[in-house]
């Protein structure tokens, strides 16, 4: 399916452009399912959004809360307190001023020494909420995801291996350039999903944007993702989507 792009003004009106559709595919969803699953993304251009999903009095009322199950598509290898996790900013973001239930919030054990541990760990809660057969992958309702400079999305960086894992469902991805482990649900995961929506927003994107979304494919990780039997949306600022010159 052919990607769909908005371009917002502004930062401040992407995350409200977001936050909507986020809280339309959990309406739906919940309308149709009795809930909706969501893995989160981490970054500063999410944590805009979960803020006004938490704060925003015609948002927050909207949202069927409880009904809501929260994954993370990602997770940097330290404990839940640390500055860098990407539970602690949804956790301070939204989910600690939303009344969602604490057994709805399924997130990384990225404080064990063992990254693989964690990536193990997590495919396992995976396959018991998704009631999965051996073969089959999860389908989250939605996967929410940023992008870097890189041109990476969620842990799956340029050249690193997890972009070739063809059997996992989550590995521990090991990232040269932050000599560290990062953990990461893998393409598969991703691209199965009935939704992604990334958001990509600031100046310091627009070149690797373009390059993704028009350049040759197969360049970046971001380019990889294409759902099989889902939607996809990228949601961009106007600093990120630079006006196009006449070719
Ligand atoms: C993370 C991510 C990552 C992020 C991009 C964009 O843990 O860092 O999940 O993939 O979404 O790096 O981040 P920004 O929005 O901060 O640029």
């Amino acid at each position: 399916m052919k990607p769909e792009i908005k371009i917002m003004p502004n930062a401040g009106e992407l995350a409200r452009a977001a936050a909507t559709e986020f809280v339309n595919r959990a309406v739906t969803a919940v309308r149709a399912n009795g809930l909706f699953s969501v893995a989160l993304s981490g970054g500063t251009t999410p944590k805009s959004v979960y803020s006004l999903l938490a704060s925003d009095p015609s948002l927050r009322t909207q949202v069927p809360w409880d009904r809501i199950h929260f994954f993370w598509g990602d997770e940097r290898h330290v404990p839940p307190d640390h500055p860098d996790s990407n539970y602690r900013m949804a956790r301070e973001a939204m989910l600690a001023s939303v009344p969602v239930p604490a057994a709805n919030i399924h997130r990384i054990k990225s404080e064990y020494s063992d990254a693989q541990s964690a990536a193990d760990e997590y495919e396992q809660v995976l396959r018991a909420f998704f009631a999965l057969a051996p073969e089959a992958l999860p389908r989250f309702d939605l996967v929410l995801l940023g992008m870097g400079p890189d041109g990476h999305t969620a842990s799956l960086f340029p050249g690193t291996d997890a972009l070739g894992e063809r059997k996992r469902l989550v590995v521990a991805n090991w990232v040269e350039k932050f000599n560290a482990f990062r953990i990461t649900m893998t393409l598969r995961v991703l691209n199965n999903a009935a939704s992604v929506i990334f958001f990509v927003s600031g100046a310091e994107k627009a070149a690797v944007l373009r390059e993704v979304l028009e350049g040759e494919r197969g360049r970046f990780p971001s380019q990889l993702i294409q759902p099989t039997d889902g939607s996809l949306l990228w949601l961009v600022d106007a600093a990120a989507w630079p006006k196009r010159e006449r070719r």
